[in-house]
């Protein structure tokens, strides 16, 4: 569904990835492993064309996205969940959630009752104002009104950062029962988390990959935990 192919980014002269590859199969949730700093947020800020690649390409279902304007790239089907959730503070939950809604009418679309029901508690804070919610409660108003665009890609950029452990469980359910018809694409910095939702995982060093692997394989190897994650 997503194919990145020897993508260098920079930020002006900072070179920042380097020939970075990925892919993100349809129907699977791929996480991203890697320490402060490595370059994560800069592989989604790629992919959204809010930092395109210099040079390498993107693919996405098969078509080239990179070179494109932000919201074409977000209108063919990819949401964006941003590290520190940019949810509107001023603005009610429900007001969130119906802002930016798209493509209600097609079948099996998500709308209100549907995320409602994926989240209860957004119902009952339905008319709070954003700023009133708890870290866990905006995060999920945050994947609730990235849902309402009816998207075919879920980019989240550590959903976990910030967040209580119960919620962190809670959320991470919630990622395993989308991908049933879903793919999702995320940054974490919690290990567990990651291991907990993902088919497969990337770890990225200074803007590389430096190892892939499933959950499993990478439960079980205390090198390549200790090398890239500081993690045992
Ligand atoms: N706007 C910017 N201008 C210049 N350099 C930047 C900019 N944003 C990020 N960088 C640099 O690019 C590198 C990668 O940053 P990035 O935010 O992609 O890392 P990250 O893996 O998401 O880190 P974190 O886990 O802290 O979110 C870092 O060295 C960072 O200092
Ligand atoms: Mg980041």
């Amino acid at each position: 569904m997503l194919k990145l192919d020897k993508i260098n980014t920079y930020y002006f002269t900072r070179h920042v990835l380097w020939d970075l590859s990925m892919e993100v199969p349809k129907g699977s949730v791929v996480a991203m492993l890697g320490r402060n700093g490595m370059g994560k947020t800069t592989i989604m800020r790629s992919i959204l064309g809010l930092t395109p690649p210099r040079d390498g390409a993107i693919y996405f279902e098969g078509e080239q996205i990179n070179g494109l304007e932000p919201h074409k790239i977000s209108h063919k089907g990819i949401a964006y969940v941003p590290q520190g959730r940019g949810i509107f503070a001023s603005l009610t939950v429900k007001e969130n959630l119906t802002v930016g809604a798209r493509g209600q009418n097609a079948p099996n679309a998500w709308t209100l009752e549907r995320v409602y029901e994926l989240f209860p508690i957004l119902k009952e804070r339905e008319n709070f104002h954003a700023n009133l919610l708890s870290g866990g409660e905006q995060q999920m108003l945050a994947i609730g009104r990235a849902l309402m665009t009816n998207p075919k890609l879920l980019i989240m950029d550590e959903p976990s950062e910030g967040i209580a452990p119960l919620v962190i469980k809670q959320i991470g359910e919630v990622i395993c029962q989308l991908k049933d018809n879903f793919t999702v694409f995320l940054a974490e910095q919690n290990f567990n988390m990651a291991l907990s939702v993902a088919d497969y995982i990337y770890i990225i060093s200074n803007g590389t990959i430096v190892h892939q692997c499933t959950p499993d394989e990478l439960r079980c190897d205390e090198e390549t935990k200790q090398k890239w994650l500081g993690v045992s």
